[in-house]
């Protein structure tokens, strides 16, 4: 709060000889992201590292080409077409509670079982295929890319892509890899076509099958391979982080975990929860969005001016970078009372709050807000309700878990808690 006093909505710093802009006001933000989005384009550092991981998939893509895939890509992200996904994710969790309540120990790596639960989701729903297992060759390269591109995001002075390093060759080894399967996978699809191989319901059949409206054209190989390793990466450790923050402020607050589980006992009556159940779990949609308020998982959207423009009545040069951030606007005094405090009441639909839009954007906002956001929060409240429901996740000790934000924002340390299954759960 007072970081807002002191600095206002608009503050200016130096980096490495560049200017960046960090606008905290819900109306600069939406300036930038929506209404001049067109000014703006993704040519800042953080964008350049993922270009080399995700090349023109829709996140780091730009201009006419990713208009174009936006267009194609969007109707397999409708509510419709992802709700067949439900049961996948809900089935995941309850596996994932099986094993723990078999574990002889009852402390959990949080972070680490968030990780790998989000990949098997994102995974089972792209591709038809589980590869969270400890062995399989997309998920250690996929662990690989994410761990190199945050790597290389932390890096004071950046590593040229052609260096020989080692880090380069690990990453480039993994994109091969990734390449392989995936090409593999399309391929052996295409071949297959009109058999029962291609009755498979999932992201990349939609995708294959999707074709711009204008047009009527599909994609190419090479684009379908660029948008499946951009929905593996940005679909799955966003999600993870998100779940990861949910645990720990639920152990941090006792009366709201309390009733979240009355309301899950209530709804669920010991069944996992359907997609059937959504409008009766509109707490635990509360509770997730308020942890996502006060932890974003993509706590800073960034974007450089193409022309001079004027946000919050600064003059900001063309080439600089601006920084929205979620995390920052999101404690925002004009919009948020007693910002650090954790009450999923806030977003409580009886009591609607007069708040402008991007008060609160944890998926981004514009025309590049997050594609994934309505299978985001799904996964969310389905995966928190079926984990809930039959567990409860304490802290192992009582010091604040620090924050590590790099291109996400990422716990300090793994979050470990004690598992302890609930004695009105269902077995
Ligand atoms: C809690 C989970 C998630 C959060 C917080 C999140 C956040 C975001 C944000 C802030 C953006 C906008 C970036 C920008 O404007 O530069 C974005 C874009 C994107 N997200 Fe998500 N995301 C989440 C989950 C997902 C999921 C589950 C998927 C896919 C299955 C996904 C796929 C994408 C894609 C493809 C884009 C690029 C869209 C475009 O530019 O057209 N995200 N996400």
């Amino acid at each position: 709060m007072s970081g807002f006093q002191t600095c206002g909505d608009v503050v200016r710093f130096r980096l490495l000889n560049r200017s960046l802009f960090l606008v905290a006001h819900p109306r600069d933000a939406r300036h930038v992201l929506q209404d001049h989005a067109n000014q703006y384009d993704k040519g800042t550092r953080g964008f350049q590292v993922l270009r080399v991981f995700l090349r023109n998939g829709l996140l780091t893509s730009e201009g006419a080409h990713w208009l174009r895939q936006r267009r194609i890509v969007q109707p397999a992200f409708h509510r419709d077409r992802i709700a067949g996904f439900g049961d996948t994710m809900t089935s995941a969790a309850g596996d994932l509670v099986d094993d723990w309540l078999r574990l002889p120990s009852e402390t959990v790596n949080v972070t680490a079982d968030m990780m790998r639960l989000t990949l098997r989701i994102v995974g089972e729903t792209l591709l038809s295929t589980d590869v969270s297992q400890e062995a399989d060759r997309v998920g250690q390269a996929l662990h690989t890319i994410l761990h190199g591109a945050n790597e290389a995001i932390s890096r004071v002075v950046p590593m040229p892509a052609w260096w020989p390093g080692r880090a380069n060759r690990t990453q480039r080894a993994a994109m091969r890899t990734l390449d392989d399967v995936i090409v593999e996978i399309i391929t052996s699809r295409r071949t297959n076509s009109g058999t029962a191989a291609t009755t498979d319901h999932d992201l990349l059949s939609m995708l294959m099958e999707a074709r711009d409206e204008e047009t009527g054209e599909g994609m190419s190989d090479a684009q379908l391979r660029d948008e499946v390793m951009t929905i593996f990466l940005a679909g799955h450790e966003t999600t993870a982080i998100a779940l990861g923050w949910t645990w720990h402020l639920l152990a941090e607050h006792p009366a709201v975990r309390q009733r979240l589980e009355q309301v899950l006992d209530h709804a669920l009556d010991g069944r996992p929860p359907t997609m059937a159940d959504l409008p009766r779990l509109g707490y635990v949609d509360q509770v997730v969005k308020e942890s996502m308020r006060l932890y974003p998982p993509a706590w800073v959207v960034s974007r450089r001016p193409m022309v001079d423009d004027v946000v919050g009545g600064f003059r900001i040069p063309a080439g600089s970078i601006v920084l929205t951030s979620p995390y920052v606007t999101h404690r925002h005094p004009e919009y948020w009372t007693t910002p650090e405090l954790f009450d999923p009441d806030r977003f409580d639909p009886k009591h609607p709050v007069d708040r402008p839009p991007f008060a609160y954007f944890p998926f981004g906002g514009g025309p590049r807000q997050c594609i994934g956001n309505t299978f985001a929060m799904m996964e969310l409240v389905l995966v928190v309700s079926a984990i809930a429901q039959r567990c409860r996740l304490d802290s192992t000790d009582r010091l604040a878990i620090g924050r590590n934000p790099s291109i996400t924002l990422r716990a300090a340390t793994p979050i470990t808690m004690r598992v302890s299954r609930r004695a009105a759960a269902p077995a």
